[in-house]
């Protein structure tokens, strides 16, 4: 190829032409928008900003775990591709309250493919809103709405490379049977499970990750450890929690690991602090994406005037403007959905900006960590997932697309 130099101005001149050019279609484009193309349906089918999902079946895990086995509800055969350790957000209603959930998929993206399904584990925990109902009122024949795959708590080959170290407490495994699975079935990847419970009855998925421990002796490592035994006092396995010194037990090779953490906010805080005492920088760790809870002991800045306090706040979504009570330990997005409002969201940890608002009036916290950005400060937007009220706030929130 070659460039031809014509000189400052005749070289700045020759951009006028394609200028006119495209202001004249600008000026004589048809008012009508284009009819969709086979490019937009493809991205739609890929993508798809809702997922209407039919449960095929239901299996205990323990005695507060499920999964559930979900399949297209229309009868087709596909499903929307997803990279194992994503997630689907999914809609539950009750008492005129919407509230979504993200649950992270369960099963492989093999096992999606080809006329296949999802599944999705869900825990009922003490005081959970959306748990209980879902392990109450899902069953076999039912359909249920969800929002398509999302989330980037995944293994990317090119940037994680192929060791691997997934650390998990209690039901945080959920992305590990995908991410591993994946991993292992796929290529030359080694990889070591650390997962942490309360006790035995709590290791989800102990079979299948011991089936593969078997059937990859040189390529995965699984390591359960628990706090306590159970009632039959039968474990003979690892106690404790997930220190440094498991952790290189485990993987004597993880020199160059790419370091997977997901769990309750105290199992992550201490796997971190392991990792740091462990020299694993912090490029190498990725953290699955966990809602924001109210903690201003761990905050840097917030006041505490502000903690127990009820504000109002307004909410302006579409036409529809509402005054409605938040509560400064909740975020805004519960205030709103509380008060039987639809406001968009999807991860609930403030990653991946569905839920993205201008701040019109007022002062919200965002707690620092992932999802904090600087530039939506700047610029008057908070993400109400991930926003505490510090006073009386008003908001403007964008539209949920039908879902
Ligand atoms: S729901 Fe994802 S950023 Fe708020």
């Amino acid at each position: 190829m070659s460039v031809t130099i014509r000189g400052p101005l005749r070289d700045a001149l020759a951009f006028v032409a394609p200028f006119r050019e495209r202001s004249r279609r600008f000026r004589e484009a048809p008012g009508e928008a284009k009819p969709r193309g086979h490019v937009a349906e493809l991205a739609e089918a890929l993508h798809p900003a809702g997922l209407a999902l039919r449960i095929v079946s239901v299996r205990d895990e323990s005695p507060t775990t499920s999964t559930y086995r979900l399949a297209p509800s229309d009868g087709s055969a596909r499903l929307p591709p997803f990279r194992a350790g994503q997630y689907l957000s999914v809609f539950v209603e009750a008492g005129g309250a919407r509230a979504s959930r993200p649950y992270s998929i369960s099963s492989t993206p093999d096992e999606s493919a080809g006329g296949g399904y999802y599944e999705l584990t869900v825990k009922d925990a003490p005081g959970g809103f959306c748990a209980p109902i879902i392990r109450e009122t899902w069953e076999p024949g039912s359909t249920v709405r969800c929002s398509g795959p999302s989330g980037v708590f995944y293994r990317e080959p090119l940037r994680d490379g192929d060791s691997l170290v997934c650390l998990a407490g209690g039901c945080g495994v959920t992305p590990f049977r995908s991410i591993v699975g994946d991993a292992l079935a796929r290529g030359k990847a080694r990889v070591a499970l650390i997962h942490g419970a309360a006790e035995p009855a709590e290791l989800l998925f102990s079979d299948y990750f011991g089936e593969l421990a078997k059937r990859y002796p040189d390529r995965f490592s699984y390591l359960p450890v628990v706090e306590r035994d159970g009632p039959a006092g039968a474990w003979t396995g690892e106690r404790g929690y997930i220190t440094a010194a498991l952790i290189e037990r485990a993987a004597t090779w993880a020199d160059d690991a790419a370091f997977f953490v997901s769990g309750p906010d105290a199992m992550r805080r201490f796997a971190l602090g392991e990792l740091a005492g462990l020299d694993r920088p912090p490029r190498r760790v990725r953290l699955e994406a966990a809602p924001a809870r109210f903690s201003p002991e761990d905050w840097p800045g917030y006041p505490p005037e502000a903690a127990s306090r009820t504000f109002t706040l307004e909410a302006r979504i579409g036409p529809e403007t509402v005054s409605i009570p938040a509560a400064a330990e909740e975020p805004l997005l519960v205030a709103m959905e509380r008060a039987g409002l639809r406001p968009p969201s999807l991860c609930r940890a403030g990653e991946c900006g569905w839920c993205r608002s201008r701040l019109v009036e007022g002062r919200c916290y965002s707690p620092p960590g992932p999802g904090a950005r600087a530039a939506d400060e700047r610029y008057g937007f908070v993400h109400p997932c991930k926003a505490f009220p510090l006073s009386n706030c008003s908001i403007d929130v964008p539209e949920d697309p039908d879902r």
